[in-house]
């Protein structure tokens, strides 16, 4: 059977610039065609990098994200848009704000739904993700519960877009940028590890020594509910893009 493809780099930087140029060629490609490019995106710290280069080849002149449409894979509830925490905020501030892109062709979760308009806001959310052709291309960090999106453990396989109950782990390394974590929100909307599996291509970046033990538990442990990135041993189109820390327990 096929095998997701591990690349190792010498730093994060060159991780994120590879996969940085990987997205490039894709969005020309499509540009040359006049196609869309429809981008899964992630929030934290691991994809700044990514990011930050694609801005600067954007800025060089000859990337545009005009045709590119992307829908981010989670959101936490009850954080209005303009919160500093929002995943609103963190990709208008890293990414959006610095290259063409259309506000209209951007999509993040709605934090603030009322809870009885949480289902059928995601089963659109996953229609609006079909309509626009699917995911070519889903970038993923990973947590250390070994969650993908905020598929926390017991997320099954097939799972959709959906309200999720955040893992004390995750809420703990989210504490310092809340203030604390009795800020951190208990609630997420996600997309499910069925959506992010369904993409064309999967691109899981991972840095540092702390991401070690878990990067391991998905490449090499059992594929379990209990680790959902192990999910991706399955997924031949996964590509994981590791620092030599991260890779450090391979
Ligand atoms: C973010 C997301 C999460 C993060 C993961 C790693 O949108 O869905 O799965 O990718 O928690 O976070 P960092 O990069 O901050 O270590």
């Amino acid at each position: 059977m096929q095998q997701p493809a591990i690349n190792i780099y010498d730093t994060p930087e060159i991780a994120s610039a590879t996969l940085a140029g990987v997205m490039a060629n894709l969005i020309r490609a499509n540009n040359a065609e006049n196609k869309p490019t429809v981008l899964g995106l992630a929030t934290g710290s691991t994809p700044l990098a990514l990011y930050r280069e694609l801005i600067r080849l954007h800025e060089e002149g000859n990337l545009s994200f005009r045709k590119v449409v992307t829908f981010n894979l989670d959101e936490y509830i009850g954080l209005e848009r303009g919160h500093p925490e929002s995943y609103w905020t963190f990709m208008w501030d890293n990414l959006f704000s610095k290259i063409d892109i259309l506000e209209a062709n951007v999509n993040i979760p709605d934090g603030t739904l009322a809870p009885d308009d949480v289902e059928e806001y995601c089963e659109t959310y996953e229609r609006k993700i079909l309509q626009a052709g699917g995911l070519d291309l889903q970038v993923l960090g990973i947590g250390r519960t070994g969650h993908i999106g905020f598929n926390e453990p017991g997320s099954v396989k097939d799972s959709p877009t959906r309200l999720v109950v955040l893992n004390e782990v995750t809420r703990e390394d989210a504490a310092p940028t809340f203030g604390g974590s009795n800020n951190v929100p208990r609630e997420a909307i996600t997309m499910g590890c069925g959506t992010i599996l369904r993409a064309r291509k999967i691109s899981l970046l991972a840095f540092g020594k702390k991401k070690a033990g878990i990067v391991r538990a998905a490449i090499h442990g059992e594929i379990s509910d209990q680790v959902p990135a192990s999910y991706l041993q399955k997924a031949p189109h996964t590509t994981f893009y590791l620092d030599r820390e991260a890779a450090s327990e391979l």
